[in-house]
């Protein structure tokens, strides 16, 4: 069984479509979306209609929330804040009934998925580091769970009571271990790479990889700077932050 695992999309439709065509590529079973396919960039319907399409799993992440008014924005940025009012005119009932209708977690017999942590899934908590990982391994009935929400890819290790981050992105799982992975952003990466980042998981080999996939940046920048949404979006998708 493989599975891909994208995360934070955020509207951004050219980096979508090539990490798609890329995981056309890869053998992949099932595809896994870990939440916030809207808001920052300037297509929200289209992103929407592509995870619709592709009997992708989805959950819910703060941006989703926000767009179907499940989740006040009042702790966004600015910027944040306006392209989630701006998407909120252009999805349509039945794009806010289905961001309504997302879970914000997931399970099957072989992972667990959230946005942001284990812990309080709708107060959506950042997994920067080791000290915030701990609770949600401590929540793990599954060895692997995958999360997104940091736009920054990233694994931490649990083996025994030790826990820390792994210095490659490209692992293969040991027996005894468990295993929290943040797949980084399809749509806004910020580890000052430029790329789209997602994951792909072979339960059976044992492996997980961190793909990063180059798309149009210039085009996603055009579109956020004719939509009016904040210059600062558009910048800094050049500079992977
Ligand atoms: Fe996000």
């Amino acid at each position: 069984m493989r599975y891909a695992i994208i995360s934070d999309v955020h509207s951004n439709l050219e980096a979508l479509e090539e990490v798609m065509k890329d995981i056309g590529k890869q053998n992949i079973n099932q595809i896994l979306c870990a939440g916030d396919i809207v808001g920052y960039c300037a297509n929200p319907q289209q992103c929407l209609e592509v995870i619709r399409s592709l009997n992708i799993i989805t959950i819910a992440g703060n941006h989703d929330q926000a767009a179907c008014e499940k989740l006040d924005p009042l702790f966004f940025r600015e910027e944040g804040k306006k392209a989630i009012y701006w998407a909120q005119k252009q999805l349509r009932k039945s794009d806010l009934d289905f961001l309504s209708g997302l879970e914000l977690t997931y399970k099957n017999n072989d992972l667990i998925m959230a946005h942001g942590s284990l812990d309080e899934p709708d107060r959506f908590f950042y997994l920067f580091d080791i000290t915030n990982a701990i609770t949600t391994f401590e929540l793990m009935d599954r060895i692997i769970c995958f999360v997104g929400h940091t736009h920054i890819p990233q694994i931490f290790v649990r083996e025994g009571k030790r826990s820390f981050l792994s210095d490659s992105l490209n692992i293969t799982l040991q027996a005894g271990c468990k295993y929290l992975v943040n797949v980084g952003s399809v749509g806004q990466p910020r580890d000052n790479l430029p790329l789209a980042s997602y994951c792909i998981y072979d339960k059976d080999n044992k492996t997980v990889e961190i793909r990063r996939v180059p798309y149009d940046i210039n085009a996603t920048q055009m579109k956020i700077l004719e939509a009016n949404l904040p210059e600062m979006l558009a910048r800094r998708l050049a500079i992977g932050q």
